[in-house]
């Protein structure tokens, strides 16, 4: 007898005489009915047990969050609620849980309580649904990128360059912090260290994609990336998950169309394939937005709003158009915005990304072509000598999704940006060779999975959308 999954089982429609299932107890209900889960559907099979077949000590050991085997019949279900069921012949308790101190009670838990217990708050509904629509979330993104001709590339995780030019890294290092190794004029000495040099961890592997799309055509990186900022917002992480995809000989037109496309397929790929979870998280948000105020609720459901994406164009608009449409919004005349918008070349906070998207348009919003000294210093000058072939992808809710850019591909033009913010040759002298040795036109950009995982599952929190969040003060687990 072969074990099977609940999801498996659920989908039978055939009365099978010899079923075998593991998994963990939500409830025992009346001595009679355990309601099992295992990870593979959001659904519970219920199990029903004769208790009189049963020695009580070993029914009492069937407990929320136990895990169990089951061996039995699987029948058509004389209640209501689902279609097949269990009637046990065999249980054994493989693991207890201790009622008294189990953590995850079957009733609602806040989520600040459910983070600070990540390593069980899978065992709840909503985590599961999240969590499983991360994974197919993943298996979109490469499988789309291998549908299209792309290669995956692995980007170094350790690195000495700081691709974004923000500083804003972490350091590795093996050498003893209480004991540093000084040179003769006082500063730490580097060429003691592991890699004989300051390194970090990465904070982009763009560079190095660029390398690979000058000789592969079309590749993509998604792994982990780090910021020591030390923003404590619900959209930002010190470790979250990036992709980049990057192109030889495609400009920033084709950038946008490819990010559209893109994005589109992922949302289209979940809505397909995980409805049951999806459906389950919309009315977790429809029922949780009852509890507010008229006015804070969203026009749209979860699953209506997905559609949205993937049914309209993304609108394109110039940072010089959108900051026209900031100055002349009411809630800047208001005095509304936190930061007002008065100059062309001040940087858009999310208040006013936000409002672009969520108010004056009221669909995804492709900004293009900012200001020069706001973005960072590998994107291409436009011929007015102060934009650059930035774009930056934003989404209801979320603001900044994607922040990509048609790279610079003038060796000269680089080298004076590069000298304009200090950011010595020697340490870039490989990136410098892509313009040096058949330069091209190409683009890429990054899309932040974690605000992706957000906006398809609308949780609000970033902490809850990755399996153990890293943020300012909090590294547990
Ligand atoms: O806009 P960013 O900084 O762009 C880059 O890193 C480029 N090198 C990408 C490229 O062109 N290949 O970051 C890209 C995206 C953001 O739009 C955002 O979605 C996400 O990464 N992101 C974060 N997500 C969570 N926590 C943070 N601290 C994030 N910082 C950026
Ligand atoms: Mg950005």
């Amino acid at each position: 007898m072969q074990t099977r999954t609940v999801s498996e089982l659920l989908s039978q429609e055939i009365v099978i005489p010899e079923v075998e299932i593991k998994g963990w107890v939500r409830t025992f209900r009346a001595n009679r009915f355990i309601a099992l889960n295992d990870g593979s559907t959001l659904n519970n099979i219920q199990c029903v047990v004769d208790f009189e077949k049963f020695d009580e000590a070993l029914l009492k050991r069937v407990t929320t969050g136990a895990a169990i085997h089951v061996k039995g019949e699987l029948v058509e279900s004389q209640g209501q609620g689902q279609k097949v069921e269990i009637q046990v012949n065999e249980l054994f308790v493989l693991g207890d849980s201790d009622p008294e101190t189990y953590p995850i009670q079957p009733k609602k838990h806040s989520f600040e309580f459910l983070r600070e217990n990540a390593h069980l708050r899978t065992r709840t509904n909503t985590f599961s649904a999240v969590m499983r629509l991360r994974s197919a979330l993943s298996f979109a993104i490469h499988k789309y990128f291998n549908d299209n001709g792309f290669y995956y590339m692995h980007a170094p995780i350790i690195t000495g360059s700081d691709a974004e030019g923000a500083g804003e890294m972490f350091q590795v290092t093996s050498l003893d912090i209480k004991n540093l190794p000084k040179d003769e004029t006082g500063n730490i000495d580097y060429s003691k260290d592991f890699f004989g040099k300051e390194t970090n961890l990465t904070v982009s592997g763009q560079l190095e994609a660029e390398t690979y799309a000058m000789s592969l055509g079309k590749v993509y990186t998604f792994g982990p990336t780090f910021r020591a900022e030390n923003s404590n917002t619900s959209r930002h992480l010190a470790e979250f998950w990036m992709i980049e995809p990057e192109v030889a000989f495609m400009d920033l037109a084709g950038n946008m169309d490819l990010a559209e496309d893109f994005m589109k397929y992922v949302i289209s790929y979940v809505l397909k394939n995980n409805r049951e979870d999806l459906e389950f998280l919309n009315k977790r948000l429809q029922d949780e937005e009852k509890g507010k105020p008229q006015l804070e609720r969203s026009d749209m459901n979860l699953i209506e709003k997905l559609n949205f994406v993937t049914d309209n164009h993304f609108k394109r608009v110039s940072y010089t158009e959108a900051i026209d449409i900031l100055r002349d919004s009411k809630p800047n005349k208001k005095k509304k915005f936190k930061y007002l918008i008065d100059d062309w070349g001040t940087d858009l906070q999310s208040e006013h990304e936000r409002y672009l998207v969520e108010k004056h348009f009221n669909c995804p919003v492709i900004l293009f072509d900012y200001p020069a000294n706001i973005k960072a210093f590998y994107m291409r000058l436009n011929d007015d000598g102060k934009t650059v072939r930035a774009m930056d992808i934003l989404f209801p809710g979320i603001g900044e999704i994607v922040g990509g850019a048609q790279r610079e591909e003038r060796l000269d033009v680089l080298k004076q940006k590069m000298a304009a913010i200090n950011i010595p040759e020697e340490e870039l002298w490989w990136y410098l060779d892509l313009r040096k040795y058949g330069t091209a036109v190409h683009s890429g950009f990054g899309l932040g999975f974690e605000r992706l995982v957000m906006f398809v599952t609308g949780m609000s929190n970033i902490r809850d959308v990755i399996p153990y969040p890293r943020t300012p003060q909090n590294a547990e687990f």
